[in-house]
């Protein structure tokens, strides 16, 4: 069973925004594999990992974007979930000792911990591999695009996305780097899941490709910013994650210091929203929906 799609058009902004909230926790409760069996502990950790407390930033921004758009069914939803099954993917890798070694995510012990490392691992291949799935049966959208939908979430996932951006994070974070390598790793790990975020979006809806280029050019303004917010949420904030965490690290935070950091970020934030507002005559909602996101840590000095 399925649940019904809530009409979000006559909401207000924060009603459709909660509302749009529970529709995906509820869609994604559905995908992931049940717990009837205990000694299941991979399902239970991809249930675990997925729907605990976390911002769904990306489903909602590709609900947000696709009905901006003039999608009106389903599959910006299951496409959302998807994405958001590779990002939990990504952050269960990413805790592990062999990456982050981190303890607390989302204010929980981290996958690893709760279940051993070969939970963890396999957890994180069967997330992705559920998402892969999720994207390939939304047959609403036509064969053609449907196989669009894949390509864009396997260049987001492999080699030109979230793989390459970890592996330099990891290797090169440890030496000094600069600001432009350190922008393009940023890009790789967190810009890349937001482009291809827009794409879907865009791809399900019917634009015209300046829509799209203007679409790309926001997502990575705002995954840069986001990436900066998270570092200095790293020393600063109250998050449900480990902190001080890139103590060491090569990072915008370490080179440039506090507030100009806040200065670049607010410049990117800006640099997104402008371009958001190129493709939306009314904005105001998606604009405020990204503030939200961003406000762990005050963003002026
Ligand atoms: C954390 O992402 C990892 C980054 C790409 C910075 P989020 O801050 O969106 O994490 P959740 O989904 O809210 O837990
Ligand atoms: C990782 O960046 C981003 C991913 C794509 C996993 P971080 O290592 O800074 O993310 P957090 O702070 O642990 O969420
Ligand atoms: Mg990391
Ligand atoms: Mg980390
Ligand atoms: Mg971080």
């Amino acid at each position: 069973m399925t649940t019904a799609l809530v009409a979000f058009s006559d909401l207000g902004s924060t009603d459709r925004l909660s509302q749009i909230r529970i529709s995906i926790e509820q869609r994604l409760d559905e995908l992931l594999p049940g717990t009837g069996n205990e000694r299941d502990l991979v399902a239970l950790a991809m249930r675990e990992s997925t729907l605990a407390p976390g911002k769904r930033m990306r489903p909602m921004l590709l609900m947000l974007i696709a009905s901006g758009l003039g999608h009106e069914g389903s599959a910006a939803r299951d496409l959302g979930c998807a994405v958001e099954l590779i990002h939990a993917a990504s952050l269960v890798l990413d805790d592990m000792p062999c990456m982050d070694n981190a303890s607390l995510r989302r204010g929980r012990p981290t996958v690893h911990l709760k279940f051993g490392e070969d939970v963890a691992i396999l957890t994180a291949v069967a997330l992705l591999s559920r998402a892969f799935g999720i994207i390939a049966a939304t047959r609403e959208v036509p064969p053609a695009i449907r196989s669009e939908l894949v390509e864009l979430a396997s260049n987001a996932v492999g080699m030109q996305g979230l793989v390459r951006g970890q592996f330099q994070d990891l290797r090169d974070g440890q030496q000094p780097r600069s600001p432009e390598d350190i922008a393009i790793t940023n890009n790789l790990k967190t810009g890349v899941l937001f482009g291809a975020i827009v794409d879907m979006a865009w791809l399900i809806s019917d634009s015209d490709e300046s829509t799209r280029s203007s679409l790309q050019r926001f997502a990575m303004e705002l995954g840069q910013a986001f990436q900066m917010y998270d570092d200095l949420c790293d020393v600063r904030c109250d998050t449900g994650k480990d902190s001080n965490k890139d103590r060491g690290k090569s990072t915008f935070l370490s080179i440039y210091g506090e507030q100009e950091l806040q200065a670049n970020l607010q410049m990117h934030l800006s640099n997104a929203e402008k371009e958001l507002r190129t493709v939306f005559v009314d904005a105001d909602v998606i604009a405020g929906f990204i503030v939200s996101m961003f406000k762990k840590a005050a963003v002026t000095s």
